[in-house]
């Protein structure tokens, strides 16, 4: 008969051992070789890119472009799109196809069967759905006019969900794997004032990832297709986040490397910037009497740079 001290001691070894396996089963993901080879088939893979004109999508754009992807970048603005596809054609590797679509992520009209129509032919394998975004508000959500809560949520969930529903028939075609990498944020779990839409916005895209994922696991009759991957990410220096780059907050193209590295890892979710991880673990081992009053800080801050706009 064991004695406590021995029950104790085991339960501890118990817990520390799956702590280890949990961190290098994350670590492996920024250290192993990425697997987006894994959706570079056929003579002309194309990756569709959402809100590709600024910021990570353009980093992301840029990124699968010099790894090899024929491009479908899309934007609301034609004529900065077609300045973002001479930047990436001008690149300086082979240069390969990139084709633009021109949709507002806000317009509840939005003709996704007629896109993905157009595609006909060409062999998609990856999506990023990145577009997304929303201001940091002065009043609390009662005081926000309807139209702009209802513009939050189609930019930032129901665009994607709709192009989603739309392209899964041919993604399932596929002559191979195919992936869906939904962009979020780190405020779908932490709890930030202020952007309260678009944190519980993102939070819906990382149980559409989860549970499509799983759904298509469900129904295939074989390994599936289709695979989905929810991006956790934290601040980023671009257009949309006004911050300074630095290592905590890097660029747009610093950014979209790590982003690119982690498609097809594998996992449901994952932090694509390591250190964002690191701060996100700091913020979940401290109680929330000390992590809220931090998170309050960050965001008075956010709020103070919104308003210089
Ligand atoms: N940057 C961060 O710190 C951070 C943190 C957490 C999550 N994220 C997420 O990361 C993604 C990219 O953010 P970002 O910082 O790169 O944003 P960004 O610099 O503002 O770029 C957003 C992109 O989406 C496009 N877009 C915005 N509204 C649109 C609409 N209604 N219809 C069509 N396109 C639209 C923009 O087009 P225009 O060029 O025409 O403006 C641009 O291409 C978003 O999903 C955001 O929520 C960012």
């Amino acid at each position: 008969m064991p004695s406590a001290i021995q029950a104790f001691a085991a339960i501890g070894a118990l817990v520390a051992l799956k702590s280890t396996y949990d961190l290098l089963r994350l670590a492996s993901v920024y250290l192993l070789p990425s697997n987006l080879p894994r959706y570079l088939y056929g003579p002309a893979p194309y990756a569709l890119v959402t809100g590709a004109s600024d910021g990570i999508g353009k980093g992301v754009a840029k990124e699968l472009y010099r790894r090899g992807f024929n491009l479908i970048i899309h934007g609301r603005n034609a004529e900065k799109m077609e300045r973002v596809r001479e930047e990436i054609q001008s690149l300086g590797v082979p240069r390969k196809d990139v084709k633009i679509w021109v949709a507002d992520a806000n317009d509840p009209e939005v003709d996704f069967e007629g896109a993905v129509a157009q595609w006909e032919g060409l062999e998609i394998t990856l999506v990023v759905h990145n577009v997304g975004g929303a201001p940091v508000r002065e009043p609390t959500i009662d005081g926000i006019p309807a139209p702009d809560i209802l513009g939050d949520l189609r930019r930032n969930a129901l665009f994607t969900l709709f192009l989603t529903r739309a392209l899964l028939p041919k993604l399932r075609r596929a002559a191979g794997p195919a992936e869906l990498v939904f962009c979020g944020s780190l405020s779908s779990v932490l709890p930030v004032p202020r952007i309260v839409t678009y944190g519980a916005s993102k939070a819906f895209l990382r149980q559409l990832s989860a549970a499509l994922g799983a759904d298509e696991l469900y129904r295939a009759p074989r390994a599936p297709n289709v695979r989905t991957l929810y991006m956790d990410v934290g601040n980023v220096a671009t257009h949309g986040h006004k911050i300074a780059a630095a290592f905590a907050s890097p660029s747009a193209d610093v950014y979209a490397r790590h982003f690119v590295h982690c498609i097809g890892c594998g996992r449901d979710s994952v932090v694509p910037y390591w250190f964002h991880a690191f701060q996100l673990g700091m913020m979940g081992a401290v109680p929330s009497s000390v992590m809220l009053p931090e998170l309050f800080k960050a965001i008075d801050l956010e709020f103070e740079l919104a308003k210089k706009d």
